[in-house]
């Protein structure tokens, strides 16, 4: 079996399988898919981790852990001390979205690459850009290692790719509830989030994926006996009327900042000279904003556009091992 985009679309579509996805789990509630990504078991272990984190940044990397319920930060300089720290207890993440556009980004990327692209295709209206819209990291993650109960602000597919680990998710996003504890003066992102409602929790195997929605309450743990669990968080980030503002107004920044001049700048003890430079400047703003306005239907008539880099893959540019340890029966049968 050769990896090729017809296996990754038909990952994607197993993971949005219920015809009614977007009616019922969409930003509402988790999904758990058995064997969605059985095509992706075998392809990548803690190995090749360790291996692509020394490549993709330098050194030191970080370990996560949560030993008190609130997250706690290590950094370690060689995979072995790596290694060692995940081992321990800790969870070392690698952000792959902020390197996977590079020349020179590790190879193995390449069809997380197109495995994301294909996935945004199915579920998001609008590409922002890298920083505002992709959010994909790795996950080595020890036996007794734990994140703390949390959310993130990005719809995330996990897709279990070696080893196991346990989910404990909200049954349901409680969005006005989160978003009132984030006005809240005493909030700190840091702090454990608390469960206020039922949860379900989930063992997830080799090839299982799982939909988290943004701003869905979760705990992952380790399972004992099963040291070096591997995963990918396929990460959408929701977004708001201020992210597209902010992304269209940084367009005209880096394209043509140049077109618009400096305003005068005239004190307070110039009088009228001061007067008329202030509603210069507030007229020029506005005719920035009736400008950025035009853009937003632009933007968003305009349809979904990736990177080239998010493409699909190229034909055989990855082969699976061949079946063996890492696959558990239940994804080899099928
Ligand atoms: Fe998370």
């Amino acid at each position: 079996m050769r990896l090729d985009q017809d296996l990754l679309d038909g990952v994607v579509a197993r993971m949005l399988a219920p015809p009614d996805f977007f009616d019922r789990i969409w930003a509402r509630a988790p999904f758990h898919a058995p064997g969605a990504a059985r095509a992706c078991v075998g392809l990548y272990d803690g190995d090749d981790f360790l291996e692509d984190i020394a490549r993709a940044r330098p050194g030191p990397h970080l370990v996560v852990g949560a030993p008190e319920g609130a997250r706690a930060y290590s950094y370690h300089d060689t995979a072995a001390g790596l290694r060692a720290a995940v081992e321990a207890g800790g969870v070392a993440p690698l952000r792959i979205s902020d390197v996977w556009h590079q020349p020179d980004a590790p190879e193995r990327f390449a069809w997380m690459r197109a495995l994301f692209g294909s996935l945004f295709c199915a579920v998001s209206m609008i590409y922002l850009n890298p920083e505002r819209s992709e959010n994909v990291d790795l996950f080595y993650a020890g036996p007794g290692s734990h994140l703390g109960v949390h959310y993130d602000t990005s719809h995330t597919f996990t897709i279990q790719l070696s080893g196991r680990r346990k989910w404990v998710v909200a049954e349901t996003v409680r969005l006005d509830e989160t978003l009132a504890a984030e006005r809240a003066p005493d909030f700190s992102p840091d702090a454990a989030a608390i469960f206020s409602g039922p949860t379900r929790e989930i063992v997830l195997m080799p090839g299982d994926a799982l939909y988290v929605p943004a701003y869905c309450v979760h705990g992952v743990t380790g399972v004992p006996g099963f040291p070096g669990s591997v995963s990918i968080g396929l990460g959408i980030r929701a977004f708001n009327e201020i992210d597209v503002v902010a992304r269209l107004l940084e367009i005209v920044e880096n394209t043509r900042y140049a077109a618009y001049p400096p305003v005068a700048t005239c004190p307070a003890g110039l009088g009228a000279a001061h007067r008329d430079a202030k509603a210069a400047l507030v007229r020029r703003v506005r005719a920035l904003l009736r400008e950025l306005d035009l853009a937003v239907t632009g933007i968003v008539e305009a349809g979904l556009h990736l990177p080239d880099t998010l493409g699909p893959i190229a034909e055989g540019a990855a082969e699976p091992e061949p079946a063996g340890a890492l696959r558990h029966p239940e994804t080899a049968a099928s």
